[in-house]
């Protein structure tokens, strides 16, 4: 649920509280600067800048508590930030509501599943394709030819079209993070949030997920928070790394695996594990897409 009903200010700051366009964010689909976000005395997001040109395969990391899934919530509009700004396109979106960006284009998947487990695989894309047009809310929308075709569509995107129509209770975890890419996906959005879709899932279940991922469409912009590691140096082309709400380095896969101060992060002063180390290595199949740095 959001925290955001259309904001109707930033911070007490006192920024500007017109949506303004800044020349310096409109080669990037997706950007922050300055983003902040304190629960408390916490300051659990703490002046973030970055920016994902579009197709970029974006992923960010960090230890637990990190803050990254409240900066995607600051992103997404499900959080108010204390201070900062959000570009859509080159546009101040920071006031918007979570409903109005997803209308703009940013679709997410969330950390905890957001599945009907009483119903279909079909009945949930439904619900969401529904939503994503803005029709009236109905717990168990009309199949009619058209939205049947877009529902059939989704579910093959995900794998799952012989799910169908199975209740999402008697499907697997793995099946469960791929029918919430399908949902993620229902509103077609521009750039998509995922927040750690490999939780939880066996090797093979992780497998089918990141040729799901590799499969995107190349215009789609990804941001990606993951804690299995092996899957961020395959996937991403650009890797973010937080660290008590600040960016501790931005870079390529190779300059975060080379970074002893991402390391340190990690695992504490002294001990330098070879945290980055993976049986299969750090094979990335996407060329180096995303060409300038956050
Ligand atoms: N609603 C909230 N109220 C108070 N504190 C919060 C709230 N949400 C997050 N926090 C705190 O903010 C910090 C960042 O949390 P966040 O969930 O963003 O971390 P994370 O990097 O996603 O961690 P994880 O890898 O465990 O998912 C943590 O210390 C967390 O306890
Ligand atoms: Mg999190």
């Amino acid at each position: 649920m959001s925290e955001v009903s259309e904001v109707s200010e930033v911070s007490e700051l006192g920024e500007p509280r017109e949506p303004t366009s800044s020349p310096t964010q409109t080669r990037a689909v997706l950007s922050c600067t300055g983003l902040a976000r304190a629960f408390g005395a916490l300051r659990a997001v703490d002046g973030v800048d970055l920016a994902l040109p579009v197709g970029a395969r974006h992923a960010l990391i960090g230890p637990n508590g990190a803050g990254k899934s409240t900066l995607f919530q600051l992103l997404t509009g499900g959080l108010r930030p204390s201070a900062g700004r959000v570009w859509l396109d080159g546009r101040d979106v920071t006031r918007m509501s979570d409903a109005r960006r997803a209308r703009l284009g940013i679709g997410q998947t969330f950390q905890h599943s957001s599945l009907f487990l009483s119903m279909t695989a079909a009945e949930n894309v439904a619900l969401a394709v529904e939503r994503a047009r803005g029709a009236p809310w109905s717990p168990l929308p009309r199949q009619r030819p058209a939205l049947r075709r877009r529902i059939d569509e989704l579910l093959a995107d995900v794998d799952l079209l012989a799910r169908r129509d199975m209740p999402v209770s008697a499907l697997s975890h793995g099946e469960c993070r791929q029918l919430e890419l399908a949902l993620a996906l229902a509103a077609a959005p521009r750039v998509l949030l995922l927040d750690e879709p490999a939780a939880g899932m066996a090797p093979a279940e992780t497998e089918r997920l990141a040729a799901l991922i590799h499969e995107l469409p190349t215009e789609l912009t990804l941001l990606f928070v993951e804690h299995d590691l092996d899957l961020v140096f395959r996937l991403a082309t650009r890797v973010t790394v937080l660290h008590l709400g600040k960016v501790l380095l931005s870079g390529t896969p190779e300059e975060v695996q080379g970074s002893a101060e991402v390391q340190e992060a990690y695992l504490g002063t002294g001990r330098r594990a070879d945290l980055f180390v993976t049986d299969a290595g750090p094979e990335r199949r996407d060329g180096d897409r995303e060409a300038e740095s956050p």
